[in-house]
């Protein structure tokens, strides 16, 4: 399997596919613009994409990254937040912050390469989202707020 990642567009970032991952439409539209794209292909076709927004003073928020449902568990999520950590760390980057619900693979996805629990916002997924958002039968109702320190960071 080779996977090739790339910067993309604004305009031509998948919307389709990021809403795997943020089910607000407007959401994402509102942090596209100011964010960095990339996606994943592989023979061609786009399996993976993540958003990445600039926060100031060399920390980055990881806003959004999906896979193709057809295409998960397959390692190209892995494949995708490596590459995009190791991309921030090169371009010097002291932080990347993710916001996750309180359970469900995810949390683990992101803790398995670094990221720690920093903060909790309760009540997160109501306030922001107009309908509920279920997993396993469990509603969402906080969000953790997870941080990747890069070496160097004394903050
Ligand atoms: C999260 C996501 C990007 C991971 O991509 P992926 O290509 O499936 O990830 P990988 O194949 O590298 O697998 C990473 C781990 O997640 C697990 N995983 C992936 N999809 C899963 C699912 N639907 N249910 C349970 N575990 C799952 C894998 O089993 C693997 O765990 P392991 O290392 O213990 O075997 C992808 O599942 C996805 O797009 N999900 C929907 C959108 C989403 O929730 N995005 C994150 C928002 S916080």
């Amino acid at each position: 399997m080779s996977l090739l990642i790339q910067e993309v567009l604004e305009q031509n970032a998948p919307l389709e596919l990021l809403l795997l991952a943020d089910p607000s439409e407007e959401k994402l539209r509102s942090y596209l613009s100011g964010s960095r794209c990339f996606v994943a292909s592989s023979n061609g076709a786009v399996v993976g994409a993540c958003v990445v927004q600039p926060l100031g003073a060399g920390a980055y928020e990881l806003m959004s990254i999906a896979v193709q449902a057809t295409h998960q568990k397959a390692g190209h999520g892995t494949a995708l937040l490596r590459w995009v950590v190791d991309f921030f760390r090169n371009a010097g980057a002291r932080r990347m912050e993710v916001g996750t619900g309180a359970f469900g693979y995810q949390l683990a996805f992101y803790q398995r390469h670094g990221f720690r629990v920093t903060s909790i916002e309760h009540d997160f997924f109501v306030k922001h989202y107009p309908e509920p958002i279920f997993e396993n039968g469990i509603q969402h109702f906080d969000m953790l707020r997870l941080t990747l320190r890069y070496p160097g960071d004394v903050a």
